[in-house]
């Protein structure tokens, strides 16, 4: 059942949990995938950042944001003195790829992201980060269990809390390439990110 499915995630430990979502079969997405992309990062990092889904080369390659968006991100990691790998994880809420009926990157659904966010959970109850940014409005409805209609500048400008982990709404990195006036907005809520960041 689904019940016994999520508590047994919840009981995972890392490298487990890791097979479970490199097999997994819980949604359509796993149907022509290259890789599901698990995430990147230090498995006890303080900041934890969590974007929307695998795209065109993180299929291709299982590891996520490493495309021109990835970039961009990697320049906020920076902005905070974290790099990728180090003080940092970077996951998303789906692990594979989402595509449209044309082949184009598209957000998953509400039940593809319902099946995947135990995986999420797990990795995030087992991390234990400080402080957890969400990029863009899949990230930040998904974890915050809020309705999909729900504007990202509705989101911003405050620290909520998930299990009692800090966590700030920002946009998302491809939002940024496209809108690059609102990276002023971006820098504010990593600003405030900093603020409500606590070590231990
Ligand atoms: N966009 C995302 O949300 N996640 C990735 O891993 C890459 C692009």
């Amino acid at each position: 059942s689904d019940s016994s499915r999520v508590s047994r995630i919840q009981s995972m430990d890392w490298q487990t949990l890791q097979t479970e979502v490199a097999s997994c079969q819980q949604c359509g997405l796993c149907q022509g995938r290259a890789n599901t992309v698990f995430g990147v990062g230090d498995s006890a990092a303080p900041w934890l950042f969590v974007g929307e889904g695998p795209g065109y080369n993180e299929n291709l390659q299982g590891e996520p944001f490493v495309g021109a968006a990835g970039q961009l991100l990697d320049n906020m990691l920076r902005a905070l003195g974290i790099a990728r790998g180090q003080r940092a994880y970077i996951a998303n809420i789906v692990k594979c790829r989402p595509t449209d009926d044309n082949g184009r990157d598209r957000p998953p659904s509400a039940e593809e992201v319902a099946a995947c966010l135990p995986y999420l959970q797990r990795q995030i109850a087992l991390i234990q980060p400080r402080m957890i940014i969400a990029l863009g409005k899949t990230a930040a409805v998904s974890l915050l269990g809020m309705s999909p209609e729900t504007p990202v500048g509705q989101l911003r400008g405050r620290a909520h809390r998930l299990n009692g982990i800090p966590l700030v709404v920002t946009y998302h990195p491809a939002y940024l390439l496209r809108k690059p006036a609102d990276k002023a907005k971006a820098w504010q809520d990593l600003c405030l990110a900093l603020d409500h960041f606590s070590p231990e």
